[in-house]
Protein backbone atom coordinates (compact mmCIF):
# COMPACT_ATOMS: atom_id res chain seq x y z
CA UNK A 1 0.00 0.00 0.00
CA UNK A 2 2.52 2.41 0.70
CA UNK A 3 3.59 2.44 -2.42
CA UNK A 4 1.08 4.14 -3.67
CA UNK A 5 1.90 6.80 -1.61
CA UNK A 6 4.83 7.94 -3.52
CA UNK A 7 2.30 8.70 -6.65
CA UNK A 8 -0.20 10.98 -4.90
CA UNK A 9 2.17 14.13 -5.61
CA UNK A 10 2.35 13.35 -9.30
CA UNK A 11 -1.18 12.31 -8.89
CA UNK A 12 -2.18 15.37 -7.83
CA UNK A 13 -0.16 17.26 -9.99
CA UNK A 14 -2.06 15.65 -12.82
CA UNK A 15 -5.65 16.56 -11.55
CA UNK A 16 -4.33 20.21 -10.26
CA UNK A 17 -3.61 20.99 -14.24
CA UNK A 18 -6.21 19.60 -15.26
CA UNK A 19 -8.84 21.46 -12.80
CA UNK A 20 -6.53 24.47 -14.35
CA UNK A 21 -7.50 23.64 -17.45
CA UNK A 22 -11.06 23.14 -17.09
CA UNK A 23 -11.23 26.98 -15.34
CA UNK A 24 -13.83 29.05 -16.81
CA UNK A 25 -12.42 32.67 -17.69
CA UNK A 26 -13.10 35.60 -15.47
CA UNK A 27 -16.20 37.97 -16.14
CA UNK A 28 -14.97 41.76 -15.66
CA UNK A 29 -16.62 45.22 -15.10
CA UNK A 30 -18.81 43.58 -12.73
CA UNK A 31 -19.41 45.49 -9.31
CA UNK A 32 -20.04 42.39 -7.16
CA UNK A 33 -20.54 42.16 -3.12
CA UNK A 34 -19.74 39.30 -1.78
CA UNK A 35 -21.58 38.79 1.49
CA UNK A 36 -20.63 36.23 4.34
CA UNK A 37 -21.15 35.59 7.49
CA UNK A 38 -17.39 35.92 9.65
CA UNK A 39 -14.18 37.16 9.04
CA UNK A 40 -12.14 34.20 7.57
CA UNK A 41 -15.43 32.89 5.10
CA UNK A 42 -13.49 35.28 2.11
CA UNK A 43 -10.54 32.77 2.91
CA UNK A 44 -11.28 29.41 3.60
CA UNK A 45 -14.28 29.40 1.14
CA UNK A 46 -14.17 31.73 -1.76
CA UNK A 47 -10.35 32.30 -2.07
CA UNK A 48 -10.44 31.38 -5.74
CA UNK A 49 -13.07 33.00 -7.04
CA UNK A 50 -12.03 36.15 -5.49
CA UNK A 51 -8.00 36.22 -6.97
CA UNK A 52 -9.77 35.41 -10.05
CA UNK A 53 -12.31 38.34 -10.03
CA UNK A 54 -10.71 40.82 -8.15
CA UNK A 55 -8.45 42.14 -10.70
CA UNK A 56 -11.20 42.52 -13.28
CA UNK A 57 -13.99 43.61 -10.94
CA UNK A 58 -14.93 45.67 -8.04
CA UNK A 59 -15.48 43.16 -5.43
CA UNK A 60 -17.37 44.59 -2.30
CA UNK A 61 -17.01 42.05 0.83
CA UNK A 62 -20.12 42.88 3.79
CA UNK A 63 -19.24 40.57 6.51
CA UNK A 64 -22.56 40.23 8.32
CA UNK A 65 -21.15 39.59 11.47
CA UNK A 66 -18.04 40.68 13.49
CA UNK A 67 -17.79 36.85 14.54
CA UNK A 68 -18.02 37.43 18.19
CA UNK A 69 -18.72 33.94 19.22
CA UNK A 70 -15.41 33.33 20.82
CA UNK A 71 -15.40 37.45 22.35
CA UNK A 72 -12.97 37.93 19.57
CA UNK A 73 -15.29 40.35 17.23
CA UNK A 74 -13.19 43.56 17.48
CA UNK A 75 -9.57 41.53 16.23
CA UNK A 76 -11.69 39.40 13.68
CA UNK A 77 -12.36 42.67 11.76
CA UNK A 78 -9.07 44.01 11.58
CA UNK A 79 -8.29 40.57 10.50
CA UNK A 80 -10.79 40.31 7.77
CA UNK A 81 -9.74 43.68 6.47
CA UNK A 82 -6.31 41.93 6.74
CA UNK A 83 -7.20 38.81 4.79
CA UNK A 84 -8.99 41.47 2.02
CA UNK A 85 -5.80 43.21 1.31
CA UNK A 86 -3.88 39.82 0.48
CA UNK A 87 -6.30 38.55 -1.77
CA UNK A 88 -6.55 42.09 -3.37
CA UNK A 89 -9.71 43.87 -1.77
CA UNK A 90 -10.01 47.27 -0.07
CA UNK A 91 -13.49 47.52 0.17
CA UNK A 92 -14.82 45.53 3.34
CA UNK A 93 -17.87 46.50 5.53
CA UNK A 94 -18.52 44.39 8.27
CA UNK A 95 -21.68 44.46 10.77
CA UNK A 96 -22.37 44.47 14.14
CA UNK A 97 -25.67 44.15 14.60
CA UNK A 98 -27.75 42.24 18.04
CA UNK A 99 -29.99 40.37 15.46
CA UNK A 100 -27.23 38.62 13.29
CA UNK A 101 -25.54 36.85 16.13
CA UNK A 102 -22.22 34.50 15.19
CA UNK A 103 -23.71 31.39 16.53
CA UNK A 104 -24.74 28.12 14.70
CA UNK A 105 -27.84 28.11 16.96
CA UNK A 106 -29.41 31.16 15.09
CA UNK A 107 -30.91 31.82 11.69
CA UNK A 108 -30.68 35.28 10.53
CA UNK A 109 -33.70 37.17 9.43
CA UNK A 110 -34.11 37.51 5.67
CA UNK A 111 -35.71 40.49 5.60
CA UNK A 112 -32.82 41.83 8.11
CA UNK A 113 -30.12 40.74 5.59
CA UNK A 114 -32.08 42.57 2.50
CA UNK A 115 -32.52 45.46 4.57
CA UNK A 116 -28.26 45.63 5.29
CA UNK A 117 -27.98 44.61 1.70
CA UNK A 118 -30.42 47.46 0.55
CA UNK A 119 -28.22 49.92 2.57
CA UNK A 120 -24.57 48.71 1.85
CA UNK A 121 -24.89 46.71 -1.56
CA UNK A 122 -26.67 49.77 -3.43
CA UNK A 123 -24.62 49.80 -6.74
CA UNK A 124 -23.65 45.37 -6.62
CA UNK A 125 -24.93 44.26 -9.87
CA UNK A 126 -24.03 40.79 -8.31
CA UNK A 127 -24.04 39.39 -4.90
CA UNK A 128 -22.19 36.58 -4.34
CA UNK A 129 -22.42 34.04 -1.58
CA UNK A 130 -23.35 30.71 -0.26
CA UNK A 131 -25.70 28.15 -1.80
CA UNK A 132 -28.55 26.74 0.60
CA UNK A 133 -26.09 23.81 1.95
CA UNK A 134 -23.70 26.99 3.27
CA UNK A 135 -20.61 24.70 2.35
CA UNK A 136 -20.12 23.69 5.90
CA UNK A 137 -24.03 23.51 6.99
CA UNK A 138 -23.71 26.79 9.44
CA UNK A 139 -26.79 28.07 9.74
CA UNK A 140 -25.44 31.59 9.31
CA UNK A 141 -24.30 31.21 5.61
CA UNK A 142 -27.27 29.29 4.94
CA UNK A 143 -29.26 32.45 6.49
CA UNK A 144 -27.55 34.76 3.65
CA UNK A 145 -28.81 32.43 0.83
CA UNK A 146 -32.31 32.66 1.83
CA UNK A 147 -31.61 36.78 2.21
CA UNK A 148 -29.77 37.18 -0.76
CA UNK A 149 -32.00 35.11 -2.50
CA UNK A 150 -35.25 37.33 -1.61
CA UNK A 151 -33.49 40.99 -1.82
CA UNK A 152 -32.00 40.12 -5.67
CA UNK A 153 -35.21 39.27 -6.95
CA UNK A 154 -36.75 41.86 -5.67
CA UNK A 155 -33.98 44.49 -6.84
CA UNK A 156 -33.53 42.54 -10.05
CA UNK A 157 -30.18 41.82 -8.84
CA UNK A 158 -28.10 38.74 -10.41
CA UNK A 159 -27.06 35.83 -7.50
CA UNK A 160 -24.06 33.76 -7.61
CA UNK A 161 -23.83 30.85 -5.26
CA UNK A 162 -20.58 28.72 -4.34
CA UNK A 163 -21.43 25.29 -4.70
CA UNK A 164 -21.31 22.90 -1.49
CA UNK A 165 -19.83 19.72 -1.73
CA UNK A 166 -19.94 16.66 0.26
CA UNK A 167 -17.37 15.79 2.38
CA UNK A 168 -15.10 13.40 0.62
CA UNK A 169 -14.96 16.17 -2.21
CA UNK A 170 -14.89 18.67 0.36
CA UNK A 171 -11.37 17.44 1.63
CA UNK A 172 -10.12 16.20 -2.07
CA UNK A 173 -7.95 18.83 -2.50
CA UNK A 174 -8.44 18.84 -6.82
CA UNK A 175 -8.45 15.13 -6.80
CA UNK A 176 -12.41 15.33 -8.44
CA UNK A 177 -11.11 17.24 -11.54
CA UNK A 178 -11.81 14.48 -13.92
CA UNK A 179 -15.16 13.56 -12.51
CA UNK A 180 -16.86 17.08 -12.07
CA UNK A 181 -16.00 18.87 -15.49
CA UNK A 182 -19.35 19.00 -16.64
CA UNK A 183 -20.02 20.68 -13.25
CA UNK A 184 -18.23 23.28 -14.75
CA UNK A 185 -19.88 23.74 -17.53
CA UNK A 186 -22.82 24.74 -16.54
CA UNK A 187 -21.36 27.22 -13.98
CA UNK A 188 -17.90 29.18 -13.84
CA UNK A 189 -15.11 27.22 -12.28
CA UNK A 190 -12.38 29.25 -10.48
CA UNK A 191 -8.71 27.32 -10.39
CA UNK A 192 -5.84 29.16 -8.53
CA UNK A 193 -2.43 27.76 -9.48
CA UNK A 194 0.17 27.56 -6.86
CA UNK A 195 0.81 31.44 -5.89
CA UNK A 196 -3.07 31.89 -5.36
CA UNK A 197 -3.25 28.99 -3.12
CA UNK A 198 0.01 30.40 -1.37
CA UNK A 199 -2.00 33.91 -1.11
CA UNK A 200 -5.35 31.78 0.29
CA UNK A 201 -3.08 29.73 2.99
CA UNK A 202 -1.07 33.42 4.05
CA UNK A 203 -4.55 35.29 4.38
CA UNK A 204 -5.19 32.09 7.15
CA UNK A 205 -2.25 32.18 8.51
CA UNK A 206 -0.84 35.87 8.49
CA UNK A 207 -4.23 37.67 8.58
CA UNK A 208 -6.47 35.33 10.18
CA UNK A 209 -4.18 34.44 13.09
CA UNK A 210 -7.10 34.24 16.15
CA UNK A 211 -8.47 31.21 14.08
CA UNK A 212 -5.76 29.24 13.31
CA UNK A 213 -5.86 26.38 15.71
CA UNK A 214 -4.50 23.20 14.98
CA UNK A 215 -7.41 21.61 13.29
CA UNK A 216 -7.57 24.63 10.46
CA UNK A 217 -4.22 23.11 9.32
CA UNK A 218 -6.48 20.11 7.92
CA UNK A 219 -8.71 22.58 5.67
CA UNK A 220 -5.84 24.54 4.39
CA UNK A 221 -3.77 22.03 3.15
CA UNK A 222 -6.85 19.36 1.87
CA UNK A 223 -9.67 21.23 1.25
CA UNK A 224 -11.02 21.64 -2.33
CA UNK A 225 -12.20 25.19 -1.50
CA UNK A 226 -8.48 26.35 -1.22
CA UNK A 227 -7.95 25.96 -4.80
CA UNK A 228 -11.36 25.50 -6.58
CA UNK A 229 -14.80 26.62 -6.73
CA UNK A 230 -17.69 26.26 -8.36
CA UNK A 231 -19.91 28.75 -8.99
CA UNK A 232 -22.90 28.91 -10.22
CA UNK A 233 -25.78 31.65 -11.21
CA UNK A 234 -29.24 31.34 -9.66
CA UNK A 235 -32.10 32.41 -11.61
CA UNK A 236 -34.08 34.57 -9.10
C1 LIG B 1 -20.61 50.06 -10.76
O1 LIG B 1 -20.88 51.05 -9.78
C2 LIG B 1 -20.66 52.39 -10.19
C3 LIG B 1 -21.04 53.29 -9.04
O2 LIG B 1 -20.17 53.16 -7.99
C4 LIG B 1 -21.50 52.71 -11.40
O3 LIG B 1 -21.19 54.01 -11.85
C5 LIG B 1 -21.25 51.70 -12.50
O4 LIG B 1 -22.15 51.93 -13.55
C6 LIG B 1 -21.46 50.29 -11.98
N1 LIG B 1 -21.14 49.32 -13.00
C7 LIG B 1 -21.96 48.35 -13.36
C8 LIG B 1 -21.49 47.44 -14.44
O5 LIG B 1 -23.03 48.16 -12.81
Amino acid sequence: MLWALAFLPIFLSITWLYALHSASSAPSGLNITLLIAHPDDEAMFFAPTLLALAPHNNIHVLCLSTGDADGLGSIRQQELKESCKLLGIDDVDVIDDPELPDSMGVTWPADKIGSILDKYAGKAGVVLTFDQGGVSGHVNHRSLYHGAKEWTKKGGKRLWNLETLGLVRKYGFTMDAFVAPAQAASGMRFVSGMEGVRKAQRAMTDAHKSQMRWFRWGWIGLSRYMVVNDVKEISV
